[in-house]
């Protein structure tokens, strides 16, 4: 085995989602306290101490100018060297996380075992299982009251159609946590909290025979309620099948509470030695293998702003084949131009770090000076591939923006562009009109306020907006003039920058009006480049 190929194996690339406070930030934070890349300072206090090592991070991060939202993690853990992907925890489904989705291997599920699936799992566990992308739950705060194991189980099965196995099966909850029962090793880990979670402390194992030890360290109503539990585990309920685990059609399940360091352990072991190496990805033509020794990679991510004074921007990319190697002139295909990636990083548990090399599986940032859109594909010279752009949404809303100095075109038609390419919107226009207006269209009405803010303060513009009625838009297929189609006054022609048509409805029924006066008119809801 080459070294590069030893490098690609021990890599591990995950995605973390929760619903906002199930503990996402708390268990990331136990992984790099294991892995050696934070340290805490003493056992007093665990989540303060905890608290206090990510904000200084944050704050290093503020000073060199970069924005503080963790994108990316990097640690190093008994030989695997992981990438942890943070999706963001807004309370709006934002495509930020379905993009970073696309970029992992994998996806570890946070959810607090007092309320079970919140409306942000449901849509980030949708995403995942479309992907078929092994999903793994980690049910946290098992010290605070919690639901029946039981009846989360049966929701999550209900709920994403998929199946669950239990990893382990907790002991009780809140006051009366007592630790749970390892599955694989047929043993009690007895909970204590004396350390509240500030330091790595093997807990207490004892053997399930030794039901006398059980029962003291657990109590006899306890030990009873665990011997029905096991059977019923034991009886019912599905086989443990790891092919089904990599292909996301059934989910381990981990017991735990990621504040007390309890069950985090565990979990990270049993994960690395489930989760798989950075898998192949498809393009249109072929499949690109992660040890093919040709770098490739694509953006799923671009950060603006990082430093407002130089507008500049950071291309998160995920590299899916080969070896990266900094100085090094690639290809970046959607440019058509050679390219050599400026500053590549890597963001360290506690740092950011120019890097040098990097390999399939992790996730580099290079400086965007404006060139990279989401989806690109940035690869060997001589080796080239395109991997499939990454699907975005279908706005539903959409207003029309005009400047209001009309000196500043450059200005409006750069920053307009610049922020499209980021994702957070998507730009039209009217073949009718010229390009002195942009329709802009958006998933969140949200985004058409962000968009007049960093107009005004990025790119010195200010805009006038015209909310338009339409919400729905389909893409015409096929060789078809839309002059000459028939369509309902209320239904607009626009264009895409690619030269694509489009068109916007005010109702589902317009479309299907559409359709039927125009036979052979063929309208899909993505483009033909996804
Ligand atoms: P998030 O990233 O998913 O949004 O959640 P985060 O880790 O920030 O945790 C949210 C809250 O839940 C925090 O409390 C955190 O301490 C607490 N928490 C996380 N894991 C556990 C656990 O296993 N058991 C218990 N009991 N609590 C847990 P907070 O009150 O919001 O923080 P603070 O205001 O006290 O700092």
């Amino acid at each position: 085995m080459s070294d590069m190929q030893r490098e690609i194996e021990r890599r591990r690339t995950f995605a973390i989602i929760s619903h906002p406070d199930a503990g996402k930030t708390t268990l990331t934070e136990k992984f790099l306290l294991y892995g050696g890349a934070i340290q805490l300072a003493g056992s007093v206090k665990g989540k303060a101490a905890a608290r206090h090592a990510v904000s200084d991070w944050m704050e290093l991060e503020k000073q060199r100018g970069i924005s503080i939202t963790a994108s990316v993690l990097q640690f190093e853990y008994e030989g695997f060297c992981i990438n942890i992907l943070d999706t963001p925890g807004h309370q709006d489904f934002s495509e930020d996380t379905y993009r970073t989705l696309m970029a992992a291997d994998s996806a570890v599920m946070v959810i607090d075992a007092a309320k079970g699936i919140e409306p942000q799992t449901r849509k980030l566990f949708r995403i995942c299982a479309m992907r078929h992308i092994p999903i793994f739950t980690f049910i946290n705060k098992l010290d605070r009251d919690s639901r029946s194991p039981y009846d989360l189980l049966d929701e999550l099965e209900t709920e994403f159609g998929i199946g669950t196995y239990p990893m382990n099966w907790p002991i009780g909850s809140g006051v009366d946590f007592k630790g749970v029962y390892d599955r694989e090793k047929n043993t009690v880990l007895a909970y204590q909290d004396f350390h509240k979670g500030s330091q790595r402390i093997h807990a207490l194992e004892c053997p399930i025979d030794d039901r006398d030890a059980i029962r003291e360290l657990i109590g006899e109503r306890l030990e009873s309620t665990l011997a029905d539990d096991i059977e019923l585990l034991d009886g019912a309920g599905y086989e443990f099948d790891r092919e089904a685990v990599q292909n996301g059609r059934l989910s381990p399940v981990f017991f735990g509470s990621a504040l007390m360091n309890f069950g985090v352990e565990q979990f990270l072991e049993s994960f690395l030695k489930l989760t798989t190496a950075p898998l192949a990805r498809e393009t249109q033509e072929e499949i690109v293998d992660p040890f093919d020794p040709h770098f490739s990679a694509f953006v799923f991510k671009i950060q603006a702003n990082m430093n407002k004074a130089h507008r500049d921007r950071i291309a998160f990319m995920r590299i899916c084949s080969g070896k990266f190697e900094r100085n090094t002139e690639y290809w970046h295909v959607q440019g058509k131009k050679p390219i050599k990636l400026a500053q590549p990083q890597q963001m360290m548990a506690e740092s950011r770090e120019i890097v040098d090399e990097a390999y399939a599986g992790d996730i580099i940032g290079v400086f965007d000076p404006g060139i990279y859109s989401i989806g690109d594909t940035i690869c060997d010279k001589d080796r080239r591939v395109c991997f499939d752009g990454i699907p975005t949404f279908a706005p539903e809303h959409f207003a029309i923006f005009e400047r209001k100095d009309t000196l500043k075109r450059k200005q409006f038609e750069t920053g307009i562009r610049q922020i499209a390419q980021e994702g957070a919107i998507q730009i039209f226009h009217d073949p009718n009109s010229g390009l002195e207006e942009v329709i802009v269209g958006v998933v969140g009405v949200l985004q058409f306020e962000v968009l007049e803010y960093r107009l005004r303060t990025e790119y010195s513009t200010e805009v006038r907006r015209r909310d338009m009625p339409q919400e729905h838009l389909r893409y015409i297929q096929g060789e078809c003039d839309p002059a000459e189609l028939e369509l309902l006054r209320d239904t607009r022609w626009v264009q895409d920058f690619k030269g694509n048509n489009l068109l916007l409805f005010t109702g589902e029924w317009g479309v299907a009006w559409t359709e039927k006066q125009n036979p052979g008119l063929q309208l899909t809801e993505f483009s033909k480049n996804w």
